[in-house]
């Protein structure tokens, strides 16, 4: 992504819905305003169509969005500061930081949306659904908290779904063409481009094991 003109006057511009100290609000994210009722995580938002249009529709749901190219996360917050919304939030930072941002138990539900597929063996620890991160989303999910997940990569969602089976997950409605009678759910940046050129989009959701404890 091309370095933005102005990123910092315009990052300034939005201060209001980006969390500089993101670790200062570790355990306490959802006393943040009293109307949150659950904290969901996007990670890796890019440039947050689905983050905005996702926490416009749940104004009771607290969003926190995570990204680590801030030329893509200032496009986001944008968005969010034009349409008004007082429940979304972003992090300028990597996901492999979360347990420092956030405490155990405390989320309710990730989107991974159209992650990096990093697809040679050697990369696999860089897969934001590998063991390693699938272990530190463990820590901060709630029992029965989920992980939603799409990409338009079949190996890579192949892959997950033995990673999800392996650590603790089970997956549920799993669709390796999610659009195949109309668009269905909110859409990502991504998905968008990738559903107009014809692509099939894979997408599942999969819950930690442990909510009857
Ligand atoms: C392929 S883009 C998809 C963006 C968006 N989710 C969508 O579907 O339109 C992947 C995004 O994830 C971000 N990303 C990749 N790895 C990340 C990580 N470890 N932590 C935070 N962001 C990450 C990248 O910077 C990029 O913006």
């Amino acid at each position: 992504m091309r370095k933005k003109k102005n990123r910092r006057a315009r990052l300034e511009a939005c201060a209001d819905v980006i969390i500089n100290e993101p670790e200062k609000y570790r355990g306490k994210w959802l006393a943040l305003k009293p109307c949150f009722r659950e904290l969901q995580l996007e990670l890796g938002c890019g440039k947050g169509r689905f983050t905005v249009e996702t926490a416009a529709e749940n104004p009771e749901v607290l969003f926190v969005a995570l990204e680590r190219v801030p030329d893509a996360m200032v496009l986001a917050a944008e968005r969010a500061v034009e349409r008004g919304l007082g429940n979304v939030y972003f992090i300028s930072s990597d996901a492999q930081l979360l347990a420092e941002y956030f405490e155990e138990r405390e989320v309710s539900r990730i989107y991974i949306n159209f992650c990096d597929p990093w697809p040679a063996k050697r990369q696999e620890k860089r897969r934001l659904t590998s063991p390693r991160f699938l272990q530190l989303y463990k820590r901060i999910l709630k029992p029965g908290g989920e992980i939603h997940f799409k990409t338009d990569n079949l190996p890579l969602f192949e892959y997950s779904l033995e990673q999800f089976a392996e650590n603790g997950f089970v997956a549920s409605e799993v669709t390796r063409n999610l659009h195949k009678d109309g668009v269905r759910g909110v859409m990502t940046d991504y998905e968008a481009k990738f559903h107009e050129q014809g692509l099939p989009i894979c997408r599942c959701a999969a819950a930690l094991k442990g909510a009857e404890e």
